[in-house]
């Protein structure tokens, strides 16, 4: 591909995910340039500065926060929304009144209705908004869903969609972690499912019309703990590990500290020691039984999608890896970590009459990247096609006004939890957007 135009990146909020992208992007200087970052933690700022050549670092400018950053006339094509999810839709809004095309991270916005009026902002202004729902870029779905537009499971009749979010992963980001309270994020469903919501919508092509959800926060919670003990796992007297969920591993154990790389910017060089010393007062050291979380460790989802086309959803901290089943009136697709795990293969497909089983391979992720199964990188990949080489907002691979759908879907299954209902889901979407209903 020639590139004519190097996309210039401005990096607002530079946690883990603005620097995976900055850093990727950098791997194809000749179609990426840095030209900015804002983010109050300084060191986050300088590395994503330390991401371009050499020759250029010097002109990257540096704010100390998102306001800064966007008091200035624009200054670069792009602007990457990293930062926490109660913070999206301000600067965002801002962005877009700027003039910049964005790269935002998921979810859209803290409310649905935010989240719309972005979509709707960004159609208005004609800009170009790429959602990270990063699964869409994987080799695995890719492959999903070529197969199911080949016709060769026929027509897609219904589905069973897991998301396994792990057990260690559900106690750091969804207990102790930045999503542990939907107060101050989203509701589960939409702060991690949203790519569920997303892909599902995304491979089959269909919306969803009526939503039914049961969940519930059974065991990361106070109420589980058979005795008191100290709030605090470094205050601990049990030998360290001897629970599963133990925060002291974030200092022994090379899993956890892989987790600890993205919410401490010493994670790399700094010792045992530092590390206790840091679990005394970060919100990672906590008991993950005695958090101020609220998030449901396990919701399932009972879905209509036009056409009749029915599917089940069940999110749950207590299975690893996404799996998914799709039974056509052809044949069926069986795919995903536990099929990869137990056999024969990652995607098997099978007509209804006893044939033979068709294991595909699913091709390695492009670059070698495993990044969410290749979808970071595939998505910076395909940022500049979508910013530079398509005509219209309308032509992207993924625009906002695809992506707002998973969200709808994701609060509309949220609302059906708290509510026991059954939601139709474009009333839901049209009672948000006039304000009747809050989400
Ligand atoms: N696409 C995905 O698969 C995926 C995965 C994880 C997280 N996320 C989403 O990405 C977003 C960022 O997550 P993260 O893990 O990188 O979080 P993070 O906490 O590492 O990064 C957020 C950054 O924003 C900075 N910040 C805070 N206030 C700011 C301000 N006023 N101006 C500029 N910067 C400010 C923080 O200092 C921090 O560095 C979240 O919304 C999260 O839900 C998406």
């Amino acid at each position: 591909m020639t590139s004519p135009h190097r996309l210039s990146l401005a990096g607002i909020g530079c946690g883990a995910r603005t620097r995976t992208y900055t850093k990727l992007a950098m791997e194809t200087p000749e179609r990426y340039k840095i030209n900015a970052a804002a983010d109050p933690v300084r060191e986050r700022t300088e590395a994503v500065r330390s991401y371009a050549p050499a020759d250029e670092q010097v002109s990257v400018r540096l704010f100390e926060n998102a306001e800064a950053l966007l008091a200035e006339p624009k200054l670069a094509d792009v602007a990457i929304i990293g930062t926490q999810d109660n913070y999206h839709y301000i600067p965002c809004q801002k962005a877009l009144r700027l003039g910049y095309d964005i790269l935002l991270e998921k979810p859209i916005a803290q409310t649905l209705r935010e989240a719309l009026q972005l979509r709707d902002l960004a159609e208005e202004l004609n800009r170009r908004v790429l959602v990270c729902h990063v699964l869409r870029y994987t080799p695995f779905y890719n492959t999903i869903r070529d197969i199911i537009t080949s016709g060769e499971l026929g027509d897609i009749i219904t589905f069973n969609a897991n998301e396994g979010v792990g057990a260690w992963h559900f106690a750091h980001s969804f207990t102790r972690g930045h999503w542990g309270n939907s107060n101050t994020s989203t509701p589960m469903i939409v702060a991690k499912c949203c790519h569920d919501m997303d892909i599902l919508y995304w491979l089959f092509g269909r919306k969803c019309e009526s939503i039914a959800s049961f969940g519930e926060l059974t065991f990361f919670r106070k109420e589980t703990l058979r005795s008191p003990r100290p709030e605090r796992c470094v205050d601990w007297t049990t030998p360290v590990g001897e629970d599963p969920w133990d925060a002291r591993k974030y200092a022994t154990d090379a899993e956890a500290r892989r987790w600890l790389r993205m919410v401490y910017d010493r994670a790399d060089e700094a010792t045992e020691e530092e590390i206790y010393e840091w679990l005394r007062t970060s919100p990672w050291g906590r008991d993950y039984l005695q958090c101020d979380n609220n998030q449901p460790d396990h919701q399932v989802g009972i879905m209509r999608f036009e056409g009749g086309m029915t599917g089940t959803f069940t999110m749950t901290a207590f299975e690893q890896g996404r799996h998914i089943e799709i039974y056509g009136t052809k044949g069926k697709l069986r795919a995903g970590v536990f099929y990869k795990n137990n056999g024969p293969g990652e995607i098997t497909v099978q007509d209804h009459f006893g044939g033979p089983v068709r294991v595909i391979e699913v091709p390695e992720a492009d670059g070698g990247y495993a990044g969410h199964g290749g979808g970071d990188w595939g998505l910076v990949n395909e940022l500049y096609d979508d910013m530079v080489n398509v005509p219209t907002p309308a032509d992207m691979k993924t625009s906002i006004t695809q992506s707002a759908h998973s969200h709808v879907m994701a609060f509309a299954m949220e609302h059906a939890r708290l509510t026991g209902q059954v939601i139709n889901v474009a009333d839901f979407e049209r009672l948000v957007l006039e304000g009747t209903l809050q989400y």
